[in-house]
């Protein structure tokens, strides 16, 4: 009886004191990136298999390294049971390269999308965007980090050996079942992990070390900081390097931003410090706070039993060993140059508000509009000329905070309630957490690819707000080629029947009397696999799909002076 109790308790006390190796995803570097997005099981606890979804693995995906100016072929195999998306976050490329929710990869199927690197260095992301499943693909697992280098941050004094003193951090949370299965969606999420490791560690040298931060979590908030409020310097935001280090002993990360911190760990040999989250200093009305609403009667189900909500948590450990030959130790004082758009420069000013669907109480478990609105797959929300200047001003009218995210584009930050950003969030960024009672404006400019038979999104990187709805999507158009893209292919152009089960279907343009002189079919890899010359008076013609294989496939109808877009499901 004893013993057992003598073990019990060894057992318990180690158990405490578990500490894992971080999991340091591989790379993959250079032009050409394979990847096979595949089921998998992954042991989070010893002995105990989970089931997963990973890229070239069971869990999480190689990081990308990219060049800047390099142009990259990628491979997307999909070897799961569902179809999915992989979307490029906060990268510059064109809407078909850009795996929005309308770019599947069938069971089976392969995506090769191809671009230039257009991004200044910094570090993105690659996720599933399937719409409604978007957050089950990546809870399960598919998520990888995109490092893209380029001649100005190679220029500076920073540590860049990647799992060396260069680190991606990618902090997540998971609700596990009794039979440690990930459960989605959920709100109990309490179990903490950073690169698919739980209470993980990192033997880290005694010098400056850069660490990149991406919060993968489905919906939660993180207040980083480190054990005893030691300081740390943000160098970069979502969308690459500040102008200058920024002193921390904070950093607010809302779900799907990153940011780049140097932690100086010069002359703390055999010492041990943990990077938290400290939730205790959340105002109420955050994912993560004590209260996710502004007032403490709004919850969400399964919320408040949650342990690290309103609290302090640790997410790994970091042991200080010896330095390495040639270190960094010591901060830089400027990094880059980054200008920001200027307010003056502005073309258009768009608004867009956030409201639950249903009011009251409860609001917290429902979904969220913007405009009024939930998605819809064949409504263009906004159509924005090519090279326009936007000041996007966003108010938040729910009791809860939405991070908002845009394809396309890195953005500026104006302003909060009138108030200009703190340094850390006046660099790039493409995520910005929107409060209760808030309005942020941002100013960004739509350049460089117009004309795509498939529109950009814009969303609440909650992943269960945008899987219910809470995401528009936008085109950009280039209107001095002469065409004027229409607003919403559903209401100016119908194909029938569609799925279509033969070999032709017939399109007809709705309210135009034009002649439709020619028509081209792209597959989602944006290839162009049919391209006819009609040159009919008529505004219905036949549209042959001869010799095409079953897909998804995006028309174009061209007309005289007007160019109108519309999808086919080929059976
Ligand atoms: Cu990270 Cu539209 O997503
Ligand atoms: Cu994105
Ligand atoms: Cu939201």
């Amino acid at each position: 009886m004893k013993t057992t109790i003598l073990i019990l308790f060894l057992a318990v006390t180690s158990l405490l004191n578990a500490q894992n190796q971080l999991l340091i995803p591989g790379t993959i570097s250079g032009t050409d990136f394979d990847l096979t997005l595949q089921n998998g099981t992954y042991q989070f606890y010893s002995g105990i298999n989970t089931a997963t979804m990973g890229v070239n693995g069971d869990i999480l995906g190689p990081t990308l390294i990219m060049n800047k100016g390099d142009e990259v072929n990628i491979t997307v195999n999909n070897q799961l049971n569902d179809t999915t998306t992989i979307h490029w976050h906060g990268m510059h490329v064109s809407a078909l390269n850009d795996g929005g929710p309308h770019t599947y990869i069938l069971p089976g199927e392969s995506w090769n999308p191809s671009f230039t690197v257009m991004d200044k260095a910094g570090t993105y992301w690659y996720h599933p965007h399937l719409h409604m499943k978007t957050n089950k693909h990546v809870s399960l697992g598919i998520a990888g980090f995109i490092i893209v280098r380029d001649e100005e941050e190679a220029a500076l004094d920073l540590p860049r050996t990647y799992g060396v003193d260069d680190f991606p951090l990618a902090i997540q949370t998971k609700d596990f079942d009794e039979n440690h299965q990930i459960v989605v969606p959920s709100n109990s999420d309490d179990v903490v992990m950073v690169n698919a490791t739980i209470d993980a560690n990192l033997n880290v040298p005694a010098q400056v070390v850069r660490f990149r931060l991406l919060n993968g979590t489905s919906q939660r908030d993180l207040n980083i900081g480190l054990t005893g409020n030691e300081t740390f310097y943000q160098i970069g935001s979502d969308g690459g390097l500040l102008n200058e280090p920024v002193e921390l002993t904070r950093l607010e990360l809302p779900p799907g931003a990153r940011a780049e911190i140097l932690i100086d760990f010069s002359n703390m040999q055999g010492q041990t410090m943990y990077l938290m989250s400290y939730a205790s200093e959340f105002q109420n009305g955050i994912y993560g706070a004590t209260y996710p609403g502004m007032m403490t009667m709004m919850t969400l189900d399964g919320y408040n039993p949650n342990p690290i909500n309103g609290t302090d948590f640790n997410l790994m450990k970091f042991t200080v060993v010896a330095p390495t030959g040639n270190p960094v130790t010591s901060i830089p004082g400027n990094l880059v140059t980054v200008t920001p758009i200027p307010e003056a420069d502005a073309d258009t000013t768009r608004n867009l508000t956030f409201t639950p669907e249903t009011m009251g109480p409860n609001q917290l478990n429902g979904l969220f509009l913007i405009n009024g609105v939930s998605f819809d797959m064949n409504v263009i929300n906004y159509t924005i000329p090519l090279n326009n200047t936007e000041i996007w001003s966003i108010t938040n009218q729910s009791a809860i905070s939405h991070p908002f995210h845009i394809h396309d584009v890195q953005f500026f930050v104006l302003d909060r309630n009138g108030v200009p950003p703190p340094p850390g969030e006046q660099g790039r960024k493409d995520v910005i957490l929107i409060k209760p009672q808030e309005t942020v404006r941002f100013i960004t400019k739509f350049e460089d690819f117009a004309n795509d038979p498939v529109p950009y999104m814009y969303h609440c990187h909650m992943l269960v707000h945008e899987d219910g709805g809470m995401m528009g999507q936008f085109n950009v158009v280039d209107n001095s080629v002469g065409m004027d893209e229409t607003k919403n292919s559903s209401e100016s152009m119908s194909v029938f029947p569609n799925p279509a089960p033969g070999r032709e279907v017939t399109v007809k343009l709705i309210q135009e009397n034009a002649g439709i002189l020619s028509y081209e079919l792209y597959n989602i890899a944006g290839e162009t696999v049919k391209r006819n010359t009609v040159d009919s008076d008529l505004s219905t013609i036949n549209v042959d799909l001869k010799g095409v294989n079953s897909g998804v496939y995006f028309l174009k109808v061209y007309t005289e002076d007007k160019v109108f877009t519309g999808k086919i499901i080929k059976n």
